[in-house]
C-alpha cells in the first residue's frame, strides 16, 4: 500500500473508493457538501439509513452523481457532542478493515480532516497510515499452496490522505513513520503467529541477523556454551528440558552518532519463550497452543528495532532477547532446584512455569553489565494474572521510575496502544521470601501475581537505573475466533522512542547554544 497526501476537494478525487466520515448531527459540513454535489441524492439515501449513530458503522454507495470517485464509503462518527479521540480511532480502524477487504484499486479519505483539536495533523497521518497497513496483514506462512485464504486480496493498494491544508515535509515524514511502525508491527505479528516448530530460538536469532544485515545493525548471538561460561544459571535452567538449543540474541542500533565509550543506549529486553509448556509444572492442555505466543516480547523488540531503523531515529538502542523453549523432560529443572543467576544471586525455582522472570533476570543483568544503559524497558508475556487485572485492553505497566512510567503511559495513549500502571511498592517485595536461596521465583500465594513477577525482576535492576516492565500477556494476541498476534506494544514503544529522539535532540540543541 502506497500513500500520498492531497488537499484537493473530495468531489474531484477520481479514486476507486472515497471515504467520508460524518457526524450524525445535522450540521456536518461534509454532509452538506455531499448533498450539494450529488444534487440531493446523497441526502435522500442517508436519511433512510439505520444505525447512523453507531460509531464505526460503514455505509456504501455507488454511482452517485457529481463525484469523481466510483464508490462512496461513509463512516459514522456518531454525534459531534459525544465525540472523542477514541471514537475517531474506532471509526478509522473500521475504515481500514473495510478498505483491506474491499475492492482493489485506490482510496482517498477525509479521516485526517476530522475536527479533533487535541490531535496534531501529523499524528493523525502517522496513525492512519499505521492502521491502514495493519488491516492488510494476512497470515499465510503455513497455509497449503492451494489455500484460497493464502491468495485472498488485500483491497486498496493506494491511499490518498485528504487534508485541509497543503502537504509539508513534516506531514510526509509522519506518513513515512506510520509506514515504518507498521513494517515493524507486521514482523512482530508474523513472528507471533508462526508455530513453535517454525519460530524456534534459532529462527528468532536468524531473524535478528537478517535485520542486522538489511538495516546495518550489529547482531551478536550467544549460544548455550557462552551462556554457561558467563554463568546465566537462571536462563539455562529454563532451557534445560529443551532439545532445541537456546540463544541469547543481542542487537544494537546505533543512530546517535555518539562514540562507543560515551554511548548509554536505551535497552529493550524481550521475553523469547518460543513455547511454554510450563516445564515439569506442566500447563493444562486447553489453549496450550497459545503458548506459541510466549515469545511476543521478543517479537515486539525485533519489530521495534526494525521500525526505528527504518525511521533512522537519532538514538542508540540495544535489544536483548533470551530465547528458549520451556519443556519438560529428563534433563528439565525440578521444582525446588536452586540456581545461581548471572548477577550472583541464587534463585529457588518453586514453579517451573514461572520461567519468564528466570530468563529475563539474566538478560537484564547482562545488558546492565555490558552496556550501562540509560534506561531499561522489558516486554514480556509474563503473567496470566495481568489478564485478570486488565483483560485484553491494557498492557500492564510497572517499574522503578515515575518519569519513565509516565512517558510510556503517555506514548501508549498517543498511539492508542494503552498501558495502565500497577503499583510496585516495597510492601510487595515481602511476598518473595525463600528459605533455601536469595529469592524464590514465585510467592507463596496467588495474590498480586503480576506485581510479584515484576517485584522479582526489580531485584535484578541496579539502583539508579530507570527501568520499566510491560506485561503484555493480555495484549500481544487475541484468542478465539480472532486468534492472532496484535503487534502490540510496538506502537507504544515506537511512539515513546520518537519522543525520546525529540527529547535528545532538544537537550542537544540546548547544550550547543553558545554560553553568554
Ligand atoms: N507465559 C505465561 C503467562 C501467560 C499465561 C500468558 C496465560 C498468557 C496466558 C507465564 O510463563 C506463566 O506461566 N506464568 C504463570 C506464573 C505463575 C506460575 C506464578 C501464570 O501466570 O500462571
Ligand atoms: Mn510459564
Ligand atoms: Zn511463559
Amino acid at each position: 500500500m502506497k500513500f500520498t497526501i492531497s488537499d484537493l476537494p473530495f468531489e474531484k478525487i477520481a479514486a476507486t473508493t472515497l471515504v467520508v466520515p460524518l457526524f450524525t448531527d445535522e450540521t456536518d459540513p461534509n454532509r452538506e457538501r455531499l448533498d450539494k454535489v450529488t444534487k440531493g441524492k446523497f441526502g435522500r439515501l442517508w436519511a433512510q439509513e439505520v444505525d447512523r449513530d453507531v460509531v464505526g458503522q460503514i455505509f456504501r454507495y455507488t454511482d452517485l452523481p457529481g463525484l469523481a470517485a466510483s464508490r462512496l464509503l461513509v463512516v459514522s462518527l456518531g454525534e459531534r457532542g459525544k465525540f472523542t479521540a477514541q471514537k475517531w480511532a474506532k471509526a478509522a480502524q473500521a475504515v481500514a478493515t473495510a478498505l483491506a477487504n474491499g475492492p482493489i484499486g485506490s482510496a482517498a479519505h477525509l479521516l485526517a480532516s476530522v475536527d479533533l483539536p487535541q490531535m496534531p495533523l501529523a499524528q493523525r497521518l502517522r496513525l492512519l497510515t499505521y492502521w491502514f497497513r495493519q488491516a492488510q496483514y494476512r497470515y499465510d506462512a503455513t497455509l497449503g499452496e492451494n489455500s484460497a485464504k493464502a491468495k485472498s486480496p488485500k483491497g486498496a493498494d493506494r491511499v490518498e490522505h485528504l487534508i485541509p491544508e497543503a502537504a509539508t515535509d513534516a506531514l510526509y515524514r509522519a506518513v513515512a513513520e506510520g509506514d515504518a511502525i507498521a513494517e515493524g508491527a507486521l514482523l512482530t505479528r508474523q513472528l507471533g503467529d508462526l508455530p513453535a516448530n517454525v519460530c524456534t530460538p534459532e529462527y528468532l536469532a536468524e531473524t535478528a541477523e537478517n535485520l542486522a544485515k538489511a538495516h546495518d545493525l550489529k547482531c551478536h548471538v550467544l549460544d548455550k556454551k557462552e551462556a554457561e561460561k558467563l554463568g546465566m544459571g537462571a536462563f539455562l535452567a529454563v532451557a534445560a528440558g529443551a532439545k532445541r538449543p537456546p540463544k541469547l540474541i543481542v542487537l544494537e542500533y546505533r543512530g546517535s552518532g555518539v562514540k562507543k565509550a560515551e554511548r548509554k543506549p536505551i535497552a529493550l529486553v524481550g521475553k523469547g519463550i518460543t513455547f511454554d509448556t510450563g516445564g515439569i509444572c506442566l500447563k493444562p492442555a486447553a489453549q496450550m497452543d497459545e503458548m506459541k505466543y510466549d515469545m511476543c516480547g521478543a517479537a515486539t523488540v525485533l519489530g521495534t528495532m526494525k521500525a526505528i531503523a527504518l525511521m533512522a531515529l537519532p538514538l542508540d538502542v540495544v535489544a536483548v532477547i533470551p530465547a528458549t523453549e520451556n519443556m519438560p523432560g529428563g534433563s528439565a529443572t525440578r521444582p525446588g532446584d536452586v540456581v545461581t543467576t548471572l548477577s550472583g544471586k541464587t534463585v529457588e525455582i518453586l514453579n517451573t512455569d514461572a520461567e519468564g522472570r528466570l530468563i529475563l533476570c539474566d538478560a537484564l543483568t547482562y545488558v546492565q553489565q555490558r552496556y550501562q544503559p540509560s534506561k531499561v524497558v522489558d516486554i514480556a508475556t509474563l503473567t496470566g494474572a495481568i489478564l485478570i487485572a486488565l483483560g485484553k485492553v491494557a498492557t500492564g505497566l510497572m517499574g522503578n521510575d515515575d518519569t519513565l512510567l509516565a512517558e510510556l503511559k503517555a506514548a501508549g495513549d498517543e498511539a492508542f496502544d494503552r498501558a495502565w500502571p500497577l503499583p510496585l511498592w516495597d510492601d510487595y517485595q515481602e511476598l518473595l521470601k525463600s528459605r533455601f536461596a536469595d529469592i524464590p521465583n514465585i510467592s507463596s500465594g496467588r495474590d498480586a501475581g503480576s506485581i510479584t513477577a515484576a517485584a522479582f525482576l526489580s531485584r535484578f535492576i541496579e539502583p539508579g537505573t530507570p527501568w520499566a516492565h510491560l506485561d503484555i500477556a493480555g495484549t500481544a494476541w487475541l484468542s478465539g475466533e480472532q486468534k492472532g498476534a496484535t503487534g502490540r506494544p510496538v506502537p507504544l514503544l515506537t511512539h515513546w522512542l520518537l519522543k525520546e529522539a525529540e527529547r535528545a535532540h532538544a537537550a542537544h540543541a540546548e547544550t550547543d547554544q553558545p554560553a553568554d
